[in-house]
């Protein structure tokens, strides 16, 4: 398949080592403009630059976040940013030895020709952005693929579609020697139970590297984030901790090759204590099975208790980041099977 890209493939790997050193995880804290409005709107927040700007700052400058989270993934608006006191936030988490990571995906937009799919746009000019974001700091990077299940979706156009620019985005990272979360996430929204789950996710997976194989992607130089397998929020069974937990392991076991250093989940909509305890079932009953390590990369699992509690007043910043902490250290607990 002719010469493979120029990569140095052991700063890859030691920035994988590093973002899940002591049973770490990651923290996405990368929402856009809109997902965060719309979550500040949910909280009665205020919508502003200033308003993100405050929140973001109670995360990062969280007492002993580092002793659970690796590597923080930040949105464009965020990775500029700084404390109140002038720090930037990206110098504020390197201190701390967080790894800071951006978003690259420029959001998931309607497909065209293909009612109620969408296809994640952002390659355009994507080299030189890569490198502007590593010149201020970032090792590693996120791309995010929606796929959703309903009547007659996925359509193998979308999956195909959404897949060739993961493997695209994933060489252009590599390229550069910043680690590349991949990032196919299929969405619980719908009715849909947990074995059509199961069989979107393994469909999408295998598509998924076959194209990560096409396009030459290192695998032991990634991370891939999926949804654990699931029943979709409208399903009308839901299935207990010990299955979702073995249905996803099982699908990934199927799908995903062992020279894949970590999956981390998202956590697309489950409460805090069900994703939680979701990685902790899959942990303890499979981790002697596992080829890779089983971790965190989630959002609202970890922010939404904290965000609740902050409700934009300063007053509330300390009970918020005590929230983040506790959040991010059960994690950490699931990761071992400990939870
Ligand atoms: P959630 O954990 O809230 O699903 O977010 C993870 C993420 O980064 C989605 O892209």
């Amino acid at each position: 398949m002719g010469k493979n890209i120029i990569m140095n493939k052991e700063t890859l790997k030691n920035t994988i080592q590093q973002l899940f050193a002591s049973n770490k995880g990651l923290l996405a804290m990368d929402e856009s403009t809109d997902t965060c409005n719309k979550r500040f709107a949910a909280a009665g927040i205020e919508q502003t630059v200033e308003m993100r700007r405050r929140y973001r700052e109670l995360i990062v400058t969280t007492p002993g976040l580092n002793e659970n989270i690796g590597g923080a993934i930040l949105f464009y608006e965020t990775i500029r940013q700084q404390t109140k006191d002038g720090i930037n936030f990206i110098d504020v988490l390197t201190k701390a030895g967080i790894i800071p990571g951006i978003k690259l995906d420029m959001g998931a937009k309607p497909m065209a020709g293909f009612q109620d799919e969408k296809v994640t746009e952002g390659l355009d000019g994507l080299r030189e952005r890569i490198s502007e974001y590593k010149t201020l700091g970032a090792r590693f990077a996120k791309w995010r693929a929606v796929i959703a299940i309903g009547d007659g979706i996925p359509t193998m156009q979308c999956i195909e579609a959404n897949v060739h620019a993961l493997a695209r985005y994933a060489a252009l990272c590599q390229e550069a020697d910043v680690v590349p979360i991949v990032e196919p996430e299929v969405l619980m929204d719908g009715a849909h139970n947990l074995q059509q789950c199961f069989d979107v996710t393994e469909q999408v997976m295998k598509i998924l590297f076959y194209q990560l194989y096409k396009y030459k992607i290192c695998l032991e130089g990634m991370i891939l984030k999926p949804n654990m397998v699931i029943a979709g929020t409208k399903s009308t069974v839901q299935n207990s901790k010990d299955e979702v937990a073995e249905a996803t392991v099982n699908c990934l076991l199927q799908s995903v090759p062992a020279a894949v250093p970590a999956i981390a989940f998202l956590s697309g909509g489950q409460s805090a204590n069900d994703a939680t305890a979701h990685l902790n079932a899959m942990n303890k009953n499979f981790k002697n099975r596992l080829p890779w390590i089983l971790t965190f990369s989630f959002a609202r699992a970890i922010q939404q208790p904290a965000l609740d509690a902050w409700k934009g007043d300063d007053a509330n910043i300390k009970e918020a980041q005590n929230l983040l902490y506790q959040r991010s250290k059960l994690d950490v607990a699931a990761r071992q099977g400990m939870y």
